[in-house]
């Protein structure tokens, strides 16, 4: 395991009775791991982006909500109860998209109410089990993953990805990573393109410090330059992650792969989506029907600058995550199998209700 492999994006310090982040806004050229006990501490974290990527956001929420339970002053399970689900709410208010946040909140939900009428010890001991789970799952998941996608690879090919869907954003492998991740243990020789990500820069300040200390081949290229490296024929394939698949395909992903994916179609390039079953909303008929996270314009017109980049006062407009077509879409690589269109008979056939 390489050390890279070794830094976890989120856990529990049993010990410490704290949620231990790794600070995703000081990569990548600070390691800082950041103690946290205090909901209101968590929620920031989120809403932050110091953990970000969907099945990370799950996980913490999971600890989250444990640990909501741990430090409620609360002696009967109804007091319990009423700690958790304040916590629960709020959390559920730090960022809208991703599903897995609300994935996660609702399975800590359904522990509580399976062991009410337990002593309050025996609550916070099945909340804490359901919490690991989550995060035991997610590395099962992102492997599986990382096998089905490994059969759409070959050695020496080229593959484009967009924002930060990698070990960082989930726990080991990732998920549009995890082929990616699985071909490089198998000698495959990929060589990533990763597109930097505007206005926040996961792809530049995540997925290419983090490919590269795992000694894949990556090189990094602004937003704009995809469809250059497309059209040259330098890209055979893209893998992208996930914040929210809609039941018909249609799917929530980083600001800026609905346009990777109309690239990818102009120039024939398979275009693979990977997420683990918790990421796909069976609630959700279409993409219309994904909340979309509109952040501070301020990310884009000053944040990265040592002095603004933009007229002060200027209006902005910085969307967090766009929706991709299913018609853009080759498949959906899960932990499950691989989904092809029509993605609800797919999704139904790999069990989701
Ligand atoms: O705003 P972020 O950094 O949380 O957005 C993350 C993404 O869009 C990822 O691609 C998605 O969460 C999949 S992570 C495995």
């Amino acid at each position: 395991m390489t050390e890279f492999a070794k830094l976890e994006a989120v856990r529990l310090d049993e010990e410490k009775g704290a949620l231990v982040l790794l600070d995703q806004t000081r990569l990548p050229t600070e390691t800082v791991f950041l103690n946290l006990r205090d909901q209101e501490d968590i929620w920031q974290a989120i809403y932050s982006l110091q953990v970000r990527g969907a099945p990370a956001i799950g996980i913490a929420a999971g600890y989250a909500c444990y640990l909501a339970a741990k430090y409620s002053p609360a002696d009967s399970a109804g007091g319990l109860e009423r700690d958790f689900i304040a916590a629960r709410d709020h959390l559920a208010t730090s960022r809208p998209t991703a599903v897995n946040l609300f994935w996660a909140l609702e399975r800590m939900t359904k522990t509580l109410e399976a062991n009410r009428d337990e002593p309050v010890a025996a609550i916070r001991h099945a909340l804490l089990a359901e919490s690991h789970a989550i995060k035991d799952e997610d590395i099962r998941m992102c492997r599986a993953i990382g096998e089905h996608g490994l059969g759409l690879v070959k050695p020496g090919m080229g593959i484009l990805t967009h924002c930060n869907a990698g070990q960082l954003a989930a726990s080991r492998y990732g998920t549009a990573l995890a082929p990616i991740y699985v071909a490089h243990e198998k000698g495959y020789n990929l060589k990533v393109f990763a597109d930097e990500t505007r206005p926040l820069l996961q792809g530049a300040r995540l997925t290419a410090f983090e490919l590269q200390a795992a000694g894949v081949d990556v090189t990094l290229i602004c937003d704009d330059v995809a469809a250059s490296v497309m059209k040259r024929g330098w890209v055979q394939a893209v893998f992208v992650g996930c914040d929210r698949a809609a039941r018909n395909g249609d799917f929530a992903n980083k600001i800026g792969t609905l346009g990777v994916a109309i690239m990818a179609k102009r120039y024939n390039i398979p275009f693979y989506v990977c997420l683990p079953h918790s990421t796909i909303d069976m609630r959700a008929p279409s993409g219309d029907s994904i909340e979309i996270e509109e952040r501070n314009p301020k990310e884009v017109t000053d944040m990265w600058y040592e002095k603004p980049m933009a007229p002060e006062n200027v209006k902005g407009y910085n969307p967090a995550f766009d929706v991709t077509d299913h018609e853009l879409v080759t498949a959906i690589i899960t932990e499950r199998g691989i989904a092809r269109a029509p993605y609800e008979e797919s999704f139904r056939n790999m069990g989701l209700a």
